[in-house]
C-alpha cells in the first residue's frame, strides 16, 4: 500500500509536508517499481533521484517528484488540482511521457520503465558502479575529444527538433556522458512544436515560433559551455541552420508574419 499518510491527504487535500526521499523509497519497493535501492543521486529543488534494482533485475534511476508550497493549489494544464499530491503525480506522469516519446525518436535517453504515483523509473546512464558523470562534472582535461562530444550535441539537438520537440533546460547539468555517448535527461519542461503558429487552444503542442526562442535560449546555454571549458567555438547561424534544417522555410514564414503583426499592431497603436 503507497504510504498511508499520502493517500489520507489525497483525500483530504490538506497541506502535507515534505516528501522525503526515505518515504519515496519505501513507497517505490513496498508498491514493486524497485526491488532494491541504493544511494540518491541527485536532489534538485521539485525532485530527488536514486538508483537501485527492479524486479527484472534492470539497474534503474528512479525520478521522485517532491511536495513543494508552490505545488499547492496550482492549476496545470489548464486543471485544477487542489491537492499537492496530485500535482506532483501529475508531474512524473508528464516527465514519463515525454522520455518515452523522445526514447520512440531514437534519442539518446534513458529508456522509462515504469511509473509508480509521483515516481517512474527509468534506464540507469552508468553500471554496477554507480550513475555515469554529468558533462558539467567531468574534468576539463580528461575529455579528449571534446569537438566529438560538442558534434554529439549539437546532432541530439538536430534530431530532437527534426522530431518537434525542443528541450527547455538544455544544458551541461542535464547532459550525462557515459561509454564516451552523451545522453540527455530531465524532460518536464520539454515541448511538443507545430509547424506553424496557429496551434488551436487547449492543443498540446506549441506555437513554431516559440518552439524557436526556446531552442534559441538552449543553444545560447550549452554552446558558451563548449568554449568556456573548451575553447570550441562554433558559428551560430551554421549550428542553428544545421538544427532546424527543412523547417527553415516554414520557421522563415512564422517569423515574418510574427514581424507583420507587431507592425500592424505599432500601426494602430501609433
Ligand atoms: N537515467 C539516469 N541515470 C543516471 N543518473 C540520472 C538519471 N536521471 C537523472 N540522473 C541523475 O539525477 C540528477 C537529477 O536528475 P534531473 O532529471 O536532472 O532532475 P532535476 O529536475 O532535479 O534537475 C541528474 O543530475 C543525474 O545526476
Ligand atoms: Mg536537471
Amino acid at each position: 500500500m503507497l504510504n498511508e499518510k499520502y493517500w489520507y491527504h489525497r483525500e483530504t487535500g490538506e497541506a502535507i509536508g515534505e516528501l522525503t526521499p526515505s518515504i519515496a523509497i519505501k513507497d517505490a519497493i513496498e508498491n514493486g517499481l524497485i526491488k532494491e535501492a541504493y544511494q540518491v543521486i541527485g536532489q534538485g529543488k521539485e525532485a530527488f533521484v536514486f538508483w537501485g534494482k527492479d524486479y527484472e533485475n534492470r539497474l534503474v534511476a528512479v525520478k521522485s517528484y517532491k511536495i513543494h508550497r508552490t505545488t499547492h493549489r496550482e492549476t496545470i494544464n489548464k486543471t485544477f488540482r487542489s491537492s499537492p499530491y496530485e500535482v506532483i503525480s501529475h508531474f512524473a506522469k508528464l516527465e514519463y511521457y515525454k522520455t518515452l516519446d523522445m526514447f520512440k525518436l531514437g534519442l539518446s535517453v534513458p529508456q522509462p520503465y515504469n511509473r509508480l504515483t509521483y515516481s517512474f523509473s527509468m534506464e540507469l546512464i552508468g553500471d554496477a558502479d554507480g550513475p555515469a558523470p554529468l558533462l558539467s562534472d567531468i574534468k576539463k582535461d580528461s575529455l579528449i575529444s571534446s569537438d566529438e562530444i560538442l558534434e554529439q550535441v549539437i546532432d541530439i539537438l538536430h534530431n530532437m527538433f527534426q522530431g518537434q520537440w525542443v528541450h527547455g533546460d538544455f544544458s551541461e547539468h542535464n547532459l550525462m556522458f557515459y561509454n564516451d555517448k552523451i545522453y540527455v535527461i530531465d524532460f518536464l519542461q520539454s515541448k511538443n512544436f507545430a509547424l506553424k503558429d496557429a496551434v488551436p487552444y487547449g492543443n498540446n503542442l506549441i506555437a513554431l515560433s516559440r518552439a524557436v526562442r526556446i531552442l534559441h535560449k538552449d543553444l545560447k546555454s550549452i554552446l558558451p559551455f563548449f568554449k568556456r571549458c573548451y575553447r570550441l567555438s562554433v558559428d551560430y547561424d551554421e549550428v542553428l541552420n544545421y538544427i532546424i534544417g527543412n523547417y527553415k522555410k516554414k520557421i522563415d514564414k512564422v517569423l515574418e508574419d510574427c514581424s507583420e503583426s507587431s507592425y500592424s499592431e505599432f500601426n494602430k497603436l501609433s
